[in-house]
């Protein structure tokens, strides 16, 4: 691949998962499997094809299972090796050769800005993505390089945009201004959660990239919605000084925070892999003919 546009990435990391209880009292929801991999692995793996080398988790406690994932797993591949399982040796490798993944506790869960700044000395002078690890994003190109592309076409941040139905925009950061082109907008606006009045129904999705420029702007930033630092709160100051950029990407986005979303995202995946499609597929329709004669 040619020079990457970026080079790093932050995933924050240190959300306590409380919607999947119990099944997060123990497992990062991080590490909660799409069909048989686990969420961040997807998002390590749009990191790596938008050809980013290093990979920045924000930890919280009780989440070093996370970085065994993605770290030699010598037990295993001696088990695996000694059986002859050639392909499952392989795969497994290519998981702990993929990225360069480092990380960072974040001490205290002071919200999505506060986890952002604490890869300020890691990130360093240079522009950055940041991919949060709820939303899965299916698309050709990886969202996280189209913003990247974005970036590099503007010099400004870019966010990721998506349409959502107005009953939703509390749910999520809300942007709007002047539109450039068919996927892109100055922002203008950018309010997180709005209970009332939003500017537009364009959601910010879990993927942006940044100037470090946003991290003096994190420092000071006060706490808002929630009493935490959010980042939609710095965006909206970096869009005013220097600027920012929407971008509604090519893609289809699931909602892994969510209970149906995640099992949305599992279908979905289920449904690309050849072993499994007829029998899934047979299956979902044998539950709609059921469900449509109850
Ligand atoms: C975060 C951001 C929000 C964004 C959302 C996308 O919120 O603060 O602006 O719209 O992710 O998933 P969260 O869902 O983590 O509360």
């Amino acid at each position: 691949m040619s020079e990457p546009l970026i080079r790093k990435c932050v995933v924050p990391a240190a959300g306590l998962g409380t919607r999947f209880l119990p099944a997060t009292k123990t497992i990062p929801k991080e590490m909660l499997p799409i069909v048989d991999t686990p969420t961040l692995q997807y998002i390590v793996e749009e990191s790596v094809s938008a050809g980013i080398e290093d990979v920045i988790l924000i930890n919280g406690r009780g989440k070093s299972c996370i970085e065994d994932h993605f770290d030699l797993a010598v037990e295993l591949e001696a088990v695996l090796k000694a059986r002859g399982k050639v392909e499952e040796l392989r795969s497994l490798r290519a998981i702990s050769e993929m990225a360069n993944i480092v990380s960072v506790r974040q001490k205290e869960p002071l919200g999505l800005g506060h986890a952002v700044l604490c890869a300020k000395s890691l990130v360093g002078g240079e522009p950055f993505g940041v991919i949060l690890g709820d939303d899965i994003i299916d698309a050709e190109e990886p969202a996280i390089r189209q913003l990247a592309l974005a970036y590099h076409k503007h010099k400004k941040g870019v966010v990721a945009l998506m349409e959502v139905p107005a009953e939703e925009t509390h749910l999520y950061g809300i942007a709007a201004g002047e539109r450039l082109d068919a996927r892109t907008i100055r922002v203008s606006q950018i309010v997180e959660k709005p209970k009332q009045n939003p500017p537009s129904n364009l959601a910010v999705i879990g993927r942006y990239v940044l100037p470090p420029s946003v991290f003096p702007i994190l420092e000071t930033q006060e706490r808002g919605v929630g009493g935490e630092i959010q980042l939609t709160d710095a965006l909206a100051r970096l869009a005013k000084t220097e600027g920012l950029i929407g971008y509604q990407f090519e893609g289809r986005r699931y909602d892994a925070g969510d209970k149906v979303g995640y099992l949305k995202a599992n279908i979905a995946y289920a449904l690309k892999r050849k072993d499994m499609r007829g029998p899934l597929l047979a299956y979902l329709r044998q539950v709609v003919e059921e469900a449509e004669r109850a």
